[in-house]
């Protein structure tokens, strides 16, 4: 007979359309484990027309806060009663609290890829290079928590270069003291020490048009992406000799900030990033 769920079992969620393949469940369920938490983590399908009722339903039933996904972060941005500072600058919220009338909104994509070039890979971005490479929500997400890191210089390019241009305005609103530029693919120059894709072109096994001199064998090439396969962005890189790594310890350490904003405690990312990491080789050669 299974044990009866206990009544200090705190309930959370993934929302998202479509949700089956999230991997947010496993990833909590490790970090509970490591920490003694009670706590339930499970996927919530929202319809697409239905985020708000979906997530008020879910705090009716008792819930204590939600992971949000695709296509609802910007939902959740305007759902929340209160932003994290983060949160304001990405324009988007990736993490919900709950706290009885209270609906706090956090990001913590921007800081999940900050500890994963850092602290995980070992890629100090202060006094760096760094390129940026997409101006849209991903791009948004990320832009604040990297400046923070204090790079020499950090450069937006975009296919429309306004759209650089408008995030690296709102960047100095935020951080006047930040050097960050925006450019188009073409006048891009020098090489850089980061390269971080956050277009979408991986999603189509595409890459944004790069001269292979902007990379050099001490360079880290990040795609925010990660698959079983590296994506077209770094199969250029290692081609032109760049270190590659892809997006699946951004998911982890996102994870983990918004365990540890609910929690109070962080977990250790280490263990569950090399699971994920065999669990994605082995279905690429099964
Ligand atoms: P996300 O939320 O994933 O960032 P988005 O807001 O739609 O998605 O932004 C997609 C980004 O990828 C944009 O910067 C887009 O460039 P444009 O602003 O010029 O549209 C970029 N992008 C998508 N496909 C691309 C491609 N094949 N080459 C270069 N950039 C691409």
């Amino acid at each position: 007979m299974s044990s009866p769920t206990p009544a200090s079992t705190d309930a959370y969620v993934v929302i998202g359309n479509p949700i089956a393949h999230s991997k947010s469940p496993a990833i909590h369920a490790h970090f509970a484990a490591q920490t003694a938490q009670q706590m339930d983590y499970q996927r919530l399908l929202a319809p697409l027309d239905q985020f708000a009722a979906t997530v008020h339903t879910f705090i009716a039933a008792g819930g204590k806060g939600a992971n949000v996904t695709v296509p609802f972060k910007l939902e959740a941005f305007a759902l929340a009663t209160e932003l994290t500072p983060r949160a304001q600058a990405a324009g988007a919220v990736n993490t919900l609290k709950f706290d009885g009338e209270k609906i706090l909104g956090e990001n913590t994509d921007g800081i999940g890829i900050v500890m994963d070039i850092v602290r995980n890979a070992g890629f100090a971005l202060r006094s760096k290079r760094v390129l940026l490479l997409g101006a849209g929500g991903a791009s948004r997400g990320a832009l604040l928590p990297l400046l923070e890191q204090q790079p020499a210089e950090l450069v937006i390019a975009n296919r429309t270069v306004a759209k650089a241009q408008e995030l690296a305005a709102m960047a100095t609103q935020y951080l006047p003291e930040a050097v960050v530029h925006a450019s188009s693919f073409h006048d891009l120059d020098g090489h850089f020490d980061v390269i971080i894709n956050a277009t979408s072109a991986s999603l189509n096994d595409e890459l944004p048009p790069l001269s292979a001199t902007l990379f050099s064998s001490a360079t880290l090439a990040y795609d925010m992406m990660y698959g079983a396969q590296p994506t077209a962005f770094l199969r250029f890189a290692a081609e032109h000799a760049a270190q590659c790594r892809d997006g699946l310890g951004m998911l982890v350490e996102q994870a983990a900030e918004a365990f540890s904003l609910w929690r109070g405690v962080r977990p250790e990312t280490a263990q569950v990033l090399m699971t994920l990491r065999a669990e994605l080789q082995a279905s690429a050669v099964a």
